[in-house]
């Protein structure tokens, strides 16, 4: 029997579309708070980043792979208790493989044409415009990119007359930057790609593979939109304030409920939280089971699971870590606050 022979005449099935996210990395720069934490598991505006960055994939992705690495576990535990809307598969590397070898690692798991997203983007845009571009034009991918001020910290690309990226540098010094147009960590690739990863060993996607795949016909999608990278506590805390910014009707909407308690919105709180007698908000997320003391305030932070904070103290800018007790008067600004456990 021919594939589809069971489907009415008019009616196409729709092809499978697999979302890969990789959520392998370390989150070196976000240390203390992933030491215990992934940094995709980090909630911002009630949920954590990864579940903002899958949103952003396209309604015709119908199942994501995640390339997980460290603290894989972790991310295990968390789809458990909090399943995703849509079906995740978890597919561990037992070393670290970089961009390039994590996603050679989830090779079987991918459809073609397949999107690829970093986990901790969160945007504004429409990643269905990928997909109605490549189809247009052809090639092996398409890319997004966003004009920033600064894009030494990002890979940068300049691009034809056509749309199609020319040259691309990761990380490159400001004044040699050869444009503002950075790679905005979310893309659309052809199956065929995963055969230019080299198998077996650790592999940056972005600086092994992606310069030799320019001349195949990569497309530059160029968006103007808000965006972010949540990979350090300021821009972990910027993504935090864009959501609150532009909320998704259509999906979670956080909890602000915290009785007794000022509340200043945006705020999204967790379950079992307590604070009579605080100030909350603007800009805060508070996990489950935090308990803030009276008289203490709260703005523009995250307080992850269990953290207790003293009666009178004020957090500004932060994120702290889980089980953390702030003391009583302490004052936090800008601070990234974790428990740390000794060793052995
Ligand atoms: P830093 O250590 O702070 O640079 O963070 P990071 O390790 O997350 O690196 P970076 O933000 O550059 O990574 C971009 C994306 O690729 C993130 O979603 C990472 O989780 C993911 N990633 C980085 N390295 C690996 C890896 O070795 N394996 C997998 N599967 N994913 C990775």
């Amino acid at each position: 029997m021919g594939l589809g022979a069971d489907v009415p005449s008019g009616e196409r099935e729709e092809p499978d579309v697999a979302g890969i996210v990789l959520v392998g990395g370390l989150g070196t720069r976000l240390r203390p708070i992933t030491y215990s934490v992934p940094k995709q598991l980090i909630p911002v505006a009630g949920q954590p980043i990864l579940y903002h960055a899958m949103d952003l994939l396209p309604p015709r992705v119908r199942r994501i792979v995640l390339a997980c690495g460290y603290k894989a576990e972790a991310f295990r535990a968390y789809l458990a208790a909090h399943p995703y809307r849509r079906p995740v598969t978890l597919v561990p590397e037992s070393t670290p493989l970089g961009t390039g070898g994590g996603l050679k690692n989830v090779a079987a798991e991918a459809s073609d044409p397949f999107f690829l997203l970093n986990g901790d983007v969160i945007a504004g845009f429409d990643l269905e415009e990928l997909w109605e571009l490549l189809q247009e034009e052809g090639g092996l991918g398409a890319m997004s990119f966003l004009e920033v001020e600064d894009p030494s910290p990002y890979g940068v690309a300049t691009f034809d007359g056509q749309g199609r990226v020319q040259r691309f540098v990761e990380k490159p010094p400001r004044e040699s930057a050869p444009s503002r147009w950075i790679n905005a960590g979310a893309s659309l690739w052809r199956r065929e790609v995963l055969g230019e990863i080299p198998g077996g060993r650790e592999v940056s996607f972005e600086k092994e593979v992606l310069p030799g795949l320019l001349p195949r016909g990569i497309l530059g999608k160029c968006y103007r939109a808000w965006w972010e990278d949540a990979g350090t506590p300021e821009r972990l805390l910027h993504a935090q304030r864009l959501l609150f910014d532009h909320p998704r009707t259509d999906r979670f909407t956080p909890s602000a409920r915290l009785p007794g308690a000022r509340v200043v919105p945006p705020v999204a709180v967790g379950r079992g939280c307590a604070g009579e007698g605080a100030t909350v908000g603007r800009y805060v997320t508070l996990g489950e089971g935090v308990r803030l003391g009276a008289g203490s305030q709260v703005e523009d932070s995250v307080l992850l699971d269990g953290v207790t904070v003293g009666e009178g103290a004020r957090i500004v800018r932060s994120l702290v870590g889980p089980g953390y007790a702030v003391p009583p008067g302490a004052v936090v600004e800008g601070a990234c606050l974790a428990r740390v456990d000794p060793p052995g």
